[in-house]
Protein backbone atom coordinates (compact mmCIF):
# COMPACT_ATOMS: atom_id res chain seq x y z
CA UNK A 1 0.00 0.00 0.00
CA UNK A 2 2.50 2.27 0.73
CA UNK A 3 4.88 1.50 -1.80
CA UNK A 4 2.07 1.88 -4.38
CA UNK A 5 1.06 4.88 -2.82
CA UNK A 6 4.68 6.25 -3.79
CA UNK A 7 4.53 5.05 -7.50
CA UNK A 8 1.78 7.09 -7.71
CA UNK A 9 3.02 10.06 -6.20
CA UNK A 10 6.36 9.82 -8.48
CA UNK A 11 4.59 9.09 -11.77
CA UNK A 12 2.41 12.00 -11.48
CA UNK A 13 4.70 14.11 -10.10
CA UNK A 14 8.77 13.78 -9.88
CA UNK A 15 8.80 11.30 -13.02
CA UNK A 16 5.59 11.25 -14.71
CA UNK A 17 5.28 15.33 -15.81
CA UNK A 18 7.45 17.87 -18.11
CA UNK A 19 9.60 19.27 -15.58
CA UNK A 20 9.72 23.38 -16.75
CA UNK A 21 13.26 23.51 -15.46
CA UNK A 22 16.03 20.79 -15.23
CA UNK A 23 18.25 21.03 -12.38
CA UNK A 24 20.79 22.71 -14.09
CA UNK A 25 18.83 25.14 -14.98
CA UNK A 26 18.22 24.45 -18.77
CA UNK A 27 14.67 24.47 -19.74
CA UNK A 28 12.69 21.09 -21.43
CA UNK A 29 12.58 23.90 -24.84
CA UNK A 30 14.78 27.11 -25.93
CA UNK A 31 14.01 30.00 -24.21
CA UNK A 32 12.92 31.84 -27.50
CA UNK A 33 10.38 29.14 -28.80
CA UNK A 34 9.27 28.65 -24.69
CA UNK A 35 5.33 29.84 -24.34
CA UNK A 36 4.96 30.61 -27.78
CA UNK A 37 2.61 29.36 -30.77
CA UNK A 38 5.37 27.85 -32.90
CA UNK A 39 6.43 25.56 -29.80
CA UNK A 40 2.95 24.19 -28.98
CA UNK A 41 2.50 23.42 -32.70
CA UNK A 42 6.29 21.97 -32.91
CA UNK A 43 5.60 19.84 -29.21
CA UNK A 44 2.16 18.95 -31.01
CA UNK A 45 4.15 17.58 -33.95
CA UNK A 46 6.62 15.73 -32.47
CA UNK A 47 4.21 14.01 -29.94
CA UNK A 48 2.69 12.83 -32.53
CA UNK A 49 5.18 11.08 -34.50
CA UNK A 50 6.24 9.72 -31.08
CA UNK A 51 2.89 7.69 -30.52
CA UNK A 52 2.73 6.55 -34.34
CA UNK A 53 6.13 5.48 -33.57
CA UNK A 54 5.17 3.67 -30.30
CA UNK A 55 2.23 1.87 -31.44
CA UNK A 56 4.00 0.67 -34.60
CA UNK A 57 6.75 -0.46 -32.58
CA UNK A 58 4.45 -2.44 -30.18
CA UNK A 59 2.39 -3.75 -33.13
CA UNK A 60 5.62 -5.24 -34.30
CA UNK A 61 6.55 -6.55 -31.34
CA UNK A 62 3.24 -8.44 -30.69
CA UNK A 63 3.34 -9.96 -33.90
CA UNK A 64 7.24 -11.35 -33.47
CA UNK A 65 6.60 -12.37 -30.17
CA UNK A 66 3.44 -14.59 -31.53
CA UNK A 67 5.23 -15.45 -34.48
CA UNK A 68 8.36 -16.91 -32.22
CA UNK A 69 6.16 -17.94 -28.84
CA UNK A 70 8.57 -15.87 -27.13
CA UNK A 71 5.39 -15.77 -24.85
CA UNK A 72 4.96 -19.36 -24.00
CA UNK A 73 9.16 -19.36 -23.70
CA UNK A 74 9.23 -16.28 -21.29
CA UNK A 75 6.51 -18.24 -19.18
CA UNK A 76 8.41 -21.43 -19.41
CA UNK A 77 11.50 -19.55 -18.54
CA UNK A 78 9.72 -17.84 -15.61
CA UNK A 79 8.75 -21.61 -14.23
CA UNK A 80 12.20 -23.10 -14.76
CA UNK A 81 13.64 -20.07 -12.51
CA UNK A 82 10.91 -20.53 -9.85
CA UNK A 83 11.75 -24.33 -9.98
CA UNK A 84 15.03 -23.53 -9.68
CA UNK A 85 14.40 -20.86 -6.43
CA UNK A 86 12.30 -24.01 -5.25
CA UNK A 87 15.08 -26.12 -5.27
CA UNK A 88 13.89 -29.14 -8.51
CA UNK A 89 17.36 -28.20 -9.74
CA UNK A 90 21.12 -27.38 -8.99
CA UNK A 91 22.54 -28.37 -5.49
CA UNK A 92 20.57 -27.52 -2.41
CA UNK A 93 17.95 -28.74 -3.23
CA UNK A 94 14.79 -28.29 -0.74
CA UNK A 95 12.03 -30.98 -0.36
CA UNK A 96 9.47 -28.92 -1.98
CA UNK A 97 10.88 -29.17 -5.47
CA UNK A 98 10.93 -32.94 -5.40
CA UNK A 99 7.45 -34.08 -5.01
CA UNK A 100 5.63 -36.42 -3.14
CA UNK A 101 5.93 -39.93 -2.57
CA UNK A 102 4.38 -43.10 -0.28
CA UNK A 103 7.87 -44.19 0.67
CA UNK A 104 9.61 -40.37 0.46
CA UNK A 105 7.32 -39.35 2.87
CA UNK A 106 7.86 -39.79 6.80
CA UNK A 107 5.42 -42.74 8.50
CA UNK A 108 4.31 -40.29 10.54
CA UNK A 109 1.82 -37.58 9.50
CA UNK A 110 2.39 -35.33 12.42
CA UNK A 111 6.08 -35.23 11.64
CA UNK A 112 5.45 -34.90 8.08
CA UNK A 113 3.53 -31.89 8.71
CA UNK A 114 6.28 -30.24 10.66
CA UNK A 115 8.50 -30.90 7.65
CA UNK A 116 6.36 -29.07 5.91
CA UNK A 117 5.38 -26.40 8.32
CA UNK A 118 8.86 -24.99 9.04
CA UNK A 119 9.25 -24.80 4.76
CA UNK A 120 6.03 -22.38 4.96
CA UNK A 121 7.33 -20.60 7.81
CA UNK A 122 10.81 -20.23 5.25
CA UNK A 123 8.65 -19.06 2.17
CA UNK A 124 5.43 -17.85 3.06
CA UNK A 125 5.18 -13.59 3.08
CA UNK A 126 2.28 -14.10 5.87
CA UNK A 127 0.03 -15.98 8.73
CA UNK A 128 1.56 -19.66 7.28
CA UNK A 129 -0.22 -20.73 10.66
CA UNK A 130 -3.90 -19.49 8.98
CA UNK A 131 -6.09 -22.42 8.66
CA UNK A 132 -9.49 -23.01 7.33
CA UNK A 133 -11.65 -24.67 9.50
CA UNK A 134 -15.34 -26.11 8.26
CA UNK A 135 -17.72 -27.32 10.71
CA UNK A 136 -21.46 -29.04 10.33
CA UNK A 137 -24.15 -28.69 13.31
CA UNK A 138 -26.54 -31.59 13.67
CA UNK A 139 -28.45 -30.09 10.59
CA UNK A 140 -25.54 -31.54 8.04
CA UNK A 141 -24.80 -27.61 6.98
CA UNK A 142 -21.61 -26.90 6.51
CA UNK A 143 -19.70 -23.50 7.25
CA UNK A 144 -16.03 -22.40 6.83
CA UNK A 145 -13.99 -19.58 8.38
CA UNK A 146 -10.07 -18.55 9.12
CA UNK A 147 -8.65 -19.03 12.33
CA UNK A 148 -4.74 -18.92 13.34
CA UNK A 149 -3.38 -22.08 14.55
CA UNK A 150 -1.56 -21.58 17.83
CA UNK A 151 0.59 -25.15 18.77
CA UNK A 152 0.24 -28.66 17.05
CA UNK A 153 2.05 -31.96 18.08
CA UNK A 154 0.84 -35.47 18.22
CA UNK A 155 -2.11 -34.59 20.32
CA UNK A 156 -3.78 -32.36 17.55
CA UNK A 157 -3.74 -28.53 16.07
CA UNK A 158 -5.07 -26.37 18.90
CA UNK A 159 -6.67 -22.92 18.23
CA UNK A 160 -8.73 -20.81 20.40
CA UNK A 161 -12.44 -19.21 20.12
CA UNK A 162 -15.25 -17.83 21.50
CA UNK A 163 -17.44 -21.14 22.67
CA UNK A 164 -20.70 -19.36 21.80
CA UNK A 165 -20.09 -18.50 18.44
CA UNK A 166 -21.31 -20.47 15.52
CA UNK A 167 -18.47 -23.32 15.08
CA UNK A 168 -18.98 -23.91 18.84
CA UNK A 169 -21.94 -23.93 18.80
CA UNK A 170 -21.72 -26.63 15.86
CA UNK A 171 -18.79 -28.29 17.62
CA UNK A 172 -20.97 -28.72 20.92
CA UNK A 173 -23.53 -30.81 18.12
CA UNK A 174 -21.04 -32.44 16.24
CA UNK A 175 -17.73 -32.33 17.28
CA UNK A 176 -15.90 -33.25 14.31
CA UNK A 177 -14.08 -30.77 11.72
CA UNK A 178 -11.70 -30.52 8.65
CA UNK A 179 -9.16 -28.14 8.32
CA UNK A 180 -7.20 -26.96 5.55
CA UNK A 181 -3.65 -25.15 4.95
CA UNK A 182 -3.11 -23.96 1.92
CA UNK A 183 0.90 -22.84 1.07
CA UNK A 184 1.17 -20.47 -2.31
CA UNK A 185 4.92 -20.23 -2.31
CA UNK A 186 5.21 -23.92 -2.65
CA UNK A 187 2.25 -25.12 -3.86
CA UNK A 188 0.92 -26.51 -0.96
CA UNK A 189 -2.04 -28.08 0.89
CA UNK A 190 -2.64 -30.15 3.62
CA UNK A 191 -6.35 -31.08 4.57
CA UNK A 192 -7.07 -32.70 7.71
CA UNK A 193 -10.32 -34.19 9.12
CA UNK A 194 -10.98 -35.76 12.82
CA UNK A 195 -12.82 -35.57 16.02
CA UNK A 196 -12.48 -32.55 18.05
CA UNK A 197 -12.62 -31.85 21.72
CA UNK A 198 -11.96 -28.51 24.31
CA UNK A 199 -8.33 -27.58 25.35
CA UNK A 200 -8.71 -28.02 29.20
CA UNK A 201 -8.97 -24.90 31.67
CA UNK A 202 -5.03 -24.71 32.13
CA UNK A 203 -3.78 -24.58 28.82
CA UNK A 204 -6.71 -22.45 27.12
CA UNK A 205 -5.04 -20.08 30.56
CA UNK A 206 -2.12 -19.96 29.50
CA UNK A 207 -2.51 -18.90 26.15
CA UNK A 208 -5.08 -16.02 27.15
CA UNK A 209 -2.88 -14.78 29.53
CA UNK A 210 0.22 -14.95 26.44
CA UNK A 211 -2.25 -12.15 24.66
CA UNK A 212 -1.80 -8.50 24.42
CA UNK A 213 -4.17 -7.23 27.23
CA UNK A 214 -6.17 -5.22 24.60
CA UNK A 215 -7.20 -8.81 22.86
CA UNK A 216 -8.18 -9.46 26.15
CA UNK A 217 -10.38 -7.08 26.37
CA UNK A 218 -11.44 -7.61 23.16
CA UNK A 219 -12.39 -11.17 24.23
CA UNK A 220 -14.99 -10.07 26.80
CA UNK A 221 -16.23 -7.33 24.22
CA UNK A 222 -17.28 -9.29 21.73
CA UNK A 223 -19.82 -12.08 21.87
CA UNK A 224 -18.53 -13.60 18.92
CA UNK A 225 -21.43 -14.52 16.49
CA UNK A 226 -24.28 -12.25 18.46
CA UNK A 227 -26.40 -10.04 16.37
CA UNK A 228 -24.48 -6.06 17.09
CA UNK A 229 -26.41 -2.82 17.05
CA UNK A 230 -23.53 -1.02 15.24
CA UNK A 231 -20.08 -0.29 15.95
CA UNK A 232 -20.09 1.98 18.77
CA UNK A 233 -21.64 -0.28 20.27
CA UNK A 234 -19.34 -2.92 20.34
CA UNK A 235 -16.71 0.06 21.42
CA UNK A 236 -18.71 1.20 23.99
CA UNK A 237 -18.75 -2.30 25.37
CA UNK A 238 -14.69 -2.76 24.90
CA UNK A 239 -14.15 0.49 26.86
CA UNK A 240 -16.69 -0.75 29.76
CA UNK A 241 -14.72 -3.48 30.28
CA UNK A 242 -11.29 -1.57 30.08
CA UNK A 243 -12.84 0.45 32.94
CA UNK A 244 -13.65 -2.72 34.93
CA UNK A 245 -10.27 -4.07 34.91
CA UNK A 246 -8.20 -1.21 34.97
CA UNK A 247 -5.25 -1.78 37.45
CA UNK A 248 -6.28 -5.72 37.73
CA UNK A 249 -5.39 -9.08 35.30
CA UNK A 250 -8.32 -9.53 32.86
CA UNK A 251 -9.66 -12.96 33.45
CA UNK A 252 -10.44 -15.01 30.96
CA UNK A 253 -14.26 -15.33 29.77
CA UNK A 254 -16.12 -18.70 30.77
CA UNK A 255 -16.92 -18.56 27.08
CA UNK A 256 -13.77 -18.36 25.52
CA UNK A 257 -10.82 -20.83 24.96
CA UNK A 258 -9.49 -23.49 22.86
CA UNK A 259 -10.14 -26.33 20.63
CA UNK A 260 -8.23 -29.50 19.35
CA UNK A 261 -8.77 -30.85 15.94
CA UNK A 262 -7.38 -34.90 16.57
CA UNK A 263 -6.70 -36.24 13.03
CA UNK A 264 -7.89 -39.19 11.97
CA UNK A 265 -6.87 -38.65 8.06
CA UNK A 266 -4.63 -36.32 6.98
CA UNK A 267 -3.88 -35.77 3.10
CA UNK A 268 -0.26 -33.79 1.76
CA UNK A 269 -1.02 -32.20 -1.95
CA UNK A 270 1.95 -31.12 -4.10
CA UNK A 271 1.18 -28.97 -6.65
CA UNK A 272 3.24 -30.48 -9.80
CA UNK A 273 4.18 -29.60 -13.48
CA UNK A 274 1.34 -30.32 -15.87
CA UNK A 275 -1.28 -30.81 -13.45
CA UNK A 276 0.14 -34.26 -12.19
CA UNK A 277 0.03 -33.63 -8.58
CA UNK A 278 0.94 -35.83 -5.44
CA UNK A 279 -1.57 -36.07 -3.56
CA UNK A 280 -0.40 -38.39 0.04
CA UNK A 281 -3.23 -39.54 1.96
CA UNK A 282 -2.74 -41.17 5.70
CA UNK A 283 -5.76 -42.81 6.97
CA UNK A 284 -5.61 -43.81 10.59
CA UNK A 285 -5.96 -47.95 10.86
CA UNK A 286 -6.40 -49.05 14.25
CA UNK A 287 -2.76 -47.72 16.21
CA UNK A 288 -1.19 -47.11 12.58
CA UNK A 289 -1.34 -44.79 9.75
CA UNK A 290 -1.94 -46.32 6.52
CA UNK A 291 -0.30 -44.75 3.49
CA UNK A 292 -1.46 -44.11 0.20
CA UNK A 293 -2.12 -42.40 -3.06
CA UNK A 294 -5.09 -40.50 -4.79
CA UNK A 295 -5.22 -39.75 -8.03
CA UNK A 296 -4.84 -35.94 -8.76
C1 LIG B 1 -6.59 -14.55 9.13
C2 LIG B 1 -7.73 -14.75 10.10
C3 LIG B 1 -7.48 -15.31 11.32
C4 LIG B 1 -8.53 -15.51 12.22
N1 LIG B 1 -8.26 -16.13 13.41
C5 LIG B 1 -9.27 -16.40 14.25
C6 LIG B 1 -9.04 -17.16 15.44
O1 LIG B 1 -7.92 -17.61 15.73
N2 LIG B 1 -10.10 -17.40 16.25
C7 LIG B 1 -11.37 -16.95 15.96
O2 LIG B 1 -12.28 -17.20 16.73
N3 LIG B 1 -11.61 -16.26 14.83
C8 LIG B 1 -10.61 -15.97 13.97
N4 LIG B 1 -10.86 -15.29 12.80
C9 LIG B 1 -12.25 -14.87 12.51
C10 LIG B 1 -13.02 -16.08 11.96
O3 LIG B 1 -12.70 -16.29 10.60
C11 LIG B 1 -14.55 -15.93 12.08
O4 LIG B 1 -14.98 -14.72 11.52
C12 LIG B 1 -15.01 -15.96 13.54
O5 LIG B 1 -14.30 -16.94 14.28
C13 LIG B 1 -16.50 -16.27 13.62
O6 LIG B 1 -16.74 -17.51 13.01
P1 LIG B 1 -18.09 -18.34 13.29
O7 LIG B 1 -19.20 -17.35 13.31
O8 LIG B 1 -18.21 -19.27 12.11
O9 LIG B 1 -17.93 -19.07 14.58
C14 LIG B 1 -9.85 -15.10 11.88
C15 LIG B 1 -10.08 -14.53 10.64
C16 LIG B 1 -9.04 -14.36 9.76
C17 LIG B 1 -9.32 -13.77 8.41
Amino acid sequence: MFNLGNLVLKGNGEYGGRDKQRKDGSEDFPADTGGGAGSGVQYFCDRSLFLIMSAFINKSLIIIYKKFDIYGATKRGKRKSMEKRKGTEGPGMKSWGKGLSESGVSRDPFEQFGIWYKEAVMTERTEQNAMIISTAGKEGMPSVRTVLLKSFDKDGFVFYTNYGSLKGKELAENPRAAILFLWKETERQVRIRGKVIKTNKGESEAYFRSRPRESQLGAWASKQGEWLKDREHLIETYEKYRKEFEGKEVPMPEYWGGYRVVPTEFEFWQGRENRMHDRICYSLKGYGWHIYRLSP
